[in-house]
This record gives C-alpha cells, structure tokens and sequence, in this order.
C-alpha cells in the first residue's frame, strides 16, 4: 500500500515539478524569444527518445529560430530546464568572456556514472571551475604554447599512408574517420606524456584497448542517463571498471617515473627560450612541460596533486582525439566534393614543397607559408564544428547579456554550429567556400570552433599544427572523392555521441595514389 502511495506521490510530484518549470518562468525569461512548441518537441524526443545525432536534430529544429534574434530559449526535457541558447557572435564573446558572470556549470550539480568519474574525474582541467581550473590552466598554458616539431605529426602521416596504400591494395574505398581517429590518438599519446599506442600500426597495445573500453563505456547513454544502474547487481560493469584502473596505474607510472627523472637533473634557471635550462635528454612532451611550470611554483598549495595531473593527461587524450580526428575526415568530405578546393590546396602544398615524388614533412617555414590549407582547415571547422555546442554556463548573479536581463542560476549555452550557421554572419552559410577566410579580420570574431575567454580550448594551436602537416602531406600524395553512392551527398551525416560531436557515419573515400 505504502509502496503504491510513494509511487503516486513521486509521480505527481515530478509533473508538478515539470510544469512547473515549464510554466512558471520568471519575467527575465520571458522577454526571451522561445523556440516553437512543435520544434522543441522534435527537437527533444527526436534527440533523446528517437537518439537522432545532436547535429541533425540542431539543423532540423534548432538553427533557423535561434539565428533569428541570435538568441532563444528552449525547454530541455533530459535537464528539466530552460536553456538560453547564444548564437548572436558579439553575446558568445560576452559569454565566454565574462567568465565569471557565466562560469561553466559545475559539474558537480549532475549525477555522473561511476565509469566517468573513474576515469576523468571532476578534478580536471575541463570541469573545475574558479581557482581551481585557474590552477590547472596555469600549469597547462605554458605547456601547450610550445611549437610543435611538425616531424611529431609527419612521421605519423608516413605511418598511417603506408597502412592506407596496404588497405587499399584490396579495395580503393577507405572509411576515412577510422585512419584520422587512429592518428590522432598516436599523436595525443606522444605528444602529452611520451607513450606511443601504435594505434596506426595496428598493434592493439592494451593500453589503447584500455582508453578506448573506458571512453565507449563512459558514453553508454543507459549510464548517463540512469547512473544509478552501476548500482544494480546485474548491471553492474566489473570488466570496464578493471580496463580503467589498468590505464589508471599505466599513466600514474609514467608520471611518476618521469618525476623521478626529472628530479634527478636539477632543474637550472632559464636563460633564453632555447634552453630549456635542465640536462634532461627524454621527451619533450606536454607532462614534461607541466611538470617543469610545477617545479618553479614555489606556493605548494598552487600546485597540481598527481591524481589532478593524472586527470589532464587523460582530458587531453579525450578532448583532443575525436574532435582533431572529426576535423581532418570532414576536410577530406568537403575537398572530396569541392574538387577544385583540393586542387588548388594541392598546387599550394606543390609550390611550397616542389613535386618529388616522396613523402616531404614540412618544415616550420613552409608550415607558415600554407595560406591556401589554413583556409581549408578554418572553412572546415566553422561548417562542421567538431564540438558543435560548448559546456553549459550557468549565470552566478543577476546580470546582463547584451540587451537582456538574465537571473541568477539561468543555464546559458554558446551555440557554435547554429552561430556557424547564421545569415547574419555568413555569407551562404551552407556552402564551402574557404576563401572567406582570405582576411584573417573579417572572420575572427565570429570563427569560433575552439571557444572563448579563459576556457578556450588549450589544444587549439596544437590541433592546427597537426591539422597544417597532416592535411599538406596528404594532399601532394593523394587526391581523392566521396565514394559514390554516398549518404553524405546534401550534407555530412553523423553519428549520436555523448558531448554531440559530430563524428561522421560510413565516410567513405576513394583515394588514387600520387606516387
Ligand atoms: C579540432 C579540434 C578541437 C576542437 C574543435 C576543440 C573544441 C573545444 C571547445 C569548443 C572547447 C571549449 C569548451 C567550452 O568552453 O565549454 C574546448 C576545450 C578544451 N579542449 Fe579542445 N578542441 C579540439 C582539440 C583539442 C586538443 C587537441 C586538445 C588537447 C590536446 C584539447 C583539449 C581541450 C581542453 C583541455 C579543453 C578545456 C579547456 C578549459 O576549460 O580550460 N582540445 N575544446
Ligand atoms: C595560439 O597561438 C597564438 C599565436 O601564436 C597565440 O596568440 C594564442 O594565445 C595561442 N592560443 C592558445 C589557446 O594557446
């Protein structure tokens, strides 16, 4: 009977709660224009019921009324709250630079599963807001300021074109997203603490197996929304929970060696920017760096504790993965149908390089000299941002954002795709069209796939660096089309992910050798 009663009681009591939410709004949320009816219901049960990607759901129902004012709210049934979605450029800015106005939503306020927590932690880089990510920020800038040797990224090219030609000794059609992904997880790995997964060679170490069971199971949509399963018996994820205390222990011990190899050769003082003032002869990766800027932060309590270390080291593997892997598939898509796109990044990478018939890392000079291609890159990510939306903020007192008053506690969020997409901001906003990009100042304030203010994204120059040598050496060996038929041929598809990026469906290439 109880029981019965309890059931009713939550029942009811939810509905009042959503209704409430829904109709009870405060009058700074309603001179906020709203998202139609009809749309917010597709856009909801579409996107969480029927698990359309976020990115069609966005396109479908979303972009057209939000680029109308540039800002709109929505009811987010899965957050049981209003949403204020920004895509206006100058509020984004305001957003991203005021951040203590609109901090990110801590993290803390939602219920993770027991596989994230695990594996990223709160205390990151990414989620912690306040002192605390101004610490991990502090450490983390300087080390990703550094130039990037391009041969980091072009020996792995020469890798992964000596996989693909094997590949395509049997079939011509590669699925592209899988050989960008297996790339730029052998770049994270070397690049932030010195390890290489040989993900391209296919050696399957267990250290790749590892970090890939634990992303798959942190994004198992049945744990994000009912965390409360890892508690059930018969749901519980034993295997999982062991891959990530393996990859754990494997990371832990690869910063604690390098800590005791540092200590080992004091540290001198730095006298120019060439030396780096220590006789430490191993890799100069991104946990050296940030153990270095540790060691010359005499106030103790400023520093990163090894688990938070540890945490980083994880957070750039997986905010640097997928999103630089989506970025180099969808400029292959878009220089695959836009062919004359690619010809012309090809007689640019010719000019720069000559036309010998090997593969040829570029150098840091030719690497600047690449305008062509750094207007591919940029046109790729304002028309297919990898990370289509950022984090929620969510507003700390009553404020302003442009024209508007906004309450404490409202849930505010950038809206990159829909901004990208805007006629307001864009000429043609659907077309590929990389020579909008011809003058740096026209677009810089409202090109914004990495983000803004103090939470920009930190890999920002090290995924264009990446992007520059992969996509210049690919171009002088190869050229290429979308294999026909194709689903991709109005627009990129995707598949439904966790954060939403926009990781593309099937994406199939027929490449021709060039030499
Ligand atoms: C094309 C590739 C990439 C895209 C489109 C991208 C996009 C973004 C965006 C939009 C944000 C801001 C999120 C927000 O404000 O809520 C961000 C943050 C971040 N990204 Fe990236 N990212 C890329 C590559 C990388 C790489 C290669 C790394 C690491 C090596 C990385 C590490 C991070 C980290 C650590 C943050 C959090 C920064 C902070 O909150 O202080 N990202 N990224
Ligand atoms: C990227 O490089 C530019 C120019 O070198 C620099 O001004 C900027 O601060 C860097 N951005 C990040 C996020 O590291």
């Amino acid at each position: 009977m109880f029981i019965i009663y309890g059931v009713y009681f939550s029942l009811f009591y939810f509905l009042y709660y959503v209704i409430k939410k829904i109709f009870i709004i405060s009058p700074e949320l309603r001179q906020i224009p709203s998202l139609p009816l009809i749309q917010t219901i597709q856009f909801n049960f579409k996107g969480y019921l029927a698990r359309e990607p976020l990115l069609h759901v966005t396109r479908n129902y979303l972009t057209e009324s939000a680029n109308k004012r540039g800002i709109l709210k929505y009811f987010d049934i899965l957050l049981g709250n209003w949403i204020i979605v920004v895509t206006n450029p100058e509020l984004m800015k305001e957003v991203f630079q005021r951040a203590d106005a609109f901090q990110k939503s801590s993290q803390n306020e939602r219920k993770t599963s027991v596989a994230e927590l695990k594996f990223i932690g709160y205390n990151n880089i990414l989620f912690e807001i306040k002192e605390a990510h101004l610490r991990h920020r502090r450490v983390s800038n300087p080390a990703f300021t550094h130039s990037w040797p391009p041969e980091l990224f072009g020996n792995l090219a020469i890798e992964l074109f000596e996989v693909m030609d094997k590949t395509a000794e049997k079939s011509h059609t590669l699925d592209v997203f899988h050989f960008t992904k297996g790339f730029t997880l052998d770049a994270l790995g070397l690049a932030a603490f010195g390890y290489n997964f040989g993900v391209i060679r296919g050696s399957g170490s267990e250290l790749e197996k590892a970090y890939l069971t634990a992303v798959n199971g942190m994004s198992d949509m049945k744990y994000v929304i009912f965390p409360f399963l890892e508690k059930i018996p018969r749901f519980r994820r034993p295997e999982l929970m062991n891959r990530i205390d393996y990859l754990n222990d494997v990371i832990l011990n690869i910063i604690k060696e390098r800590n005791q190899n540092l200590k080992f050769k004091k540290f001198k003082k730095v006298n120019n920017d060439n030396d780096d003032g220590d006789d430490y002869d191993g890799p100069r990766d991104l946990l050296y760096y940030m153990l270095k800027a540790e060691e010359t932060q005499d106030n103790l309590k400023s520093r990163l504790t090894t688990e938070e270390l540890l945490n980083d080291m994880k957070i750039f593997l997986v905010a640097g993965h997928d999103t630089t892997a989506i970025a180099l598939a969808a400029a292959i898509y878009f220089l695959g149908i836009n062919q004359e796109c690619q010809e012309k990044a090809r007689e640019e990478a010719i000019r720069i390089m000559g036309d010998e018939k090997k593969n040829i890392i570029p150098n840091s000079e030719q690497i600047k000299e690449l305008k062509y291609i750094n207007m591919v890159i940029k046109e790729t990510l304002r028309i297919h941002p990898p990370a289509p939306i950022t984090l929620f903020r969510r507003a700390q007192k009553d404020t302003r954002l442009g024209e508007y008053a906004i309450k404490k506690g409202t849930m505010v969020l950038p809206h990159i795709y829909a901004s990208h997409h805007s006629e307001k901001s864009w000429e043609e906003p659907h077309k590929f069209k990389p020579e909008r990009f011809t003058n740096e100042k026209d677009t810089a304030n409202k090109h914004l796939p990495f983000g803004g203010g103090n939470r920009i994204c930190v890999g920002m120059n090290f995924s264009y660096a990446e992007q520059r040598v992969f996509l210049t050496m690919l171009v002088r060996k190869y050229s290429w089309k979308v294999t026909e038929p194709s689903i991709h041929k109005g627009e990129l598809q995707v598949v439904p992910t966790l954060f939403g990026l926009t990781v593309p469906k099937n994406l199939e290439i027929d490449f021709e050798r060039r030499f």
